[in-house]
């Protein structure tokens, strides 16, 4: 199965997207992370991306797609969860053609609606183990014991260059303006799922899960 899980920033698609790793062995292909993985490790793509994430644009799709395409090379059987891409028509394009090359179908796309103003709460609380990179938020995800992390243990955390108010607008506009308009082409096709992500986080964990088991159980 590949699904896209599909929402503005904050909505919580790396959230959702590590649990059906954790819950379902299937891959979390997140172009945000690969990109600052690029970044950190000094690759032309990452020197590339840095400034226009930093300004909350979009990195070039041709970059993206490859990465996506890269990715997907190494995925053997598991199943992809798209996560922040595709978020261009463009890339909705190029994503049937890598997805038809590998003879992979697209299941489902699953839109967390979410209410835009709640974002910029979210996503100026949230932070990250520096070591195992598990995400936290300042008020809705504490770790159990102040200052150390609850999976491995570190206490240091990190916080995102783009994770600040301003920036976040950008990001928004960015997504009203390139990534809302590709659902409708979705929706054609009649694979477009709709979850309130507004919810807490465990109650959009299950609406998911009853989509997807929903979808996987055998016609009556
Ligand atoms: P990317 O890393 O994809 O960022 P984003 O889309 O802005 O999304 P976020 O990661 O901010 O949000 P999320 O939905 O994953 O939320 P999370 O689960 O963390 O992209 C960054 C940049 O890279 C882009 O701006 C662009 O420059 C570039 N880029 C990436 N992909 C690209 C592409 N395809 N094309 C071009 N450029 C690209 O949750 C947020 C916080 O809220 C967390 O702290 C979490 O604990 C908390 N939270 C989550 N769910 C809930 C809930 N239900 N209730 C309460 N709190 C919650
Ligand atoms: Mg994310
Ligand atoms: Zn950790």
């Amino acid at each position: 199965m590949n699904i896209i899980l599909l929402g503005p920033p904050g909505a919580g698609k790396g959230t959702q997207a590590s649990r059906l790793e954790q819950q379902r062995g299937m891959v979390q292909l997140s172009t945000g992370d690969m990109l600052r993985a690029a970044l950190k490790a000094g690759t032309p793509v990452g020197v590339k991306a840095k400034a226009v994430m930093e300004a909350g644009e979009l990195v070039s799709d041709a970059i993206v797609s490859a990465l996506i395409g890269e990715r997907l090379d190494g995925l053997d059987g598991a199943g992809a969860i798209f996560d922040g891409y595709p978020r261009t028509a463009a890339q909705a394009e190029a994503l049937d053609v890598l997805l038809a090359e590998r003879g992979r179908t697209l299941d489902h796309v699953i839109e967390l609606a979410v209410d835009e103003d709640a974002l910029v709460e979210r996503i100026t609380g949230r932070f990250t183990c520096a070591k195992c990179g598990e995400g936290y938020h300042d008020r809705f995800k504490q770790t159990a014991v102040a200052g150390v992390c609850d999976v491995c243990g570190s206490t240091e955390f990190k916080r995102r260059p783009d994770d600040n108010e301003e920036t976040v607008r950008t990001r928004m506009a960015e997504y009203r303006a390139k990534t809302a308009p590709i659902l409708p082409l979705y929706e054609a096709r009649g694979i477009v799922a709709r979850v309130d992500g507004m919810a807490d986080i465990d109650a959009v964990t299950q609406q998911i899960a009853a989509i997807l088991d929903r979808a996987n159980a055998p016609a009556a």
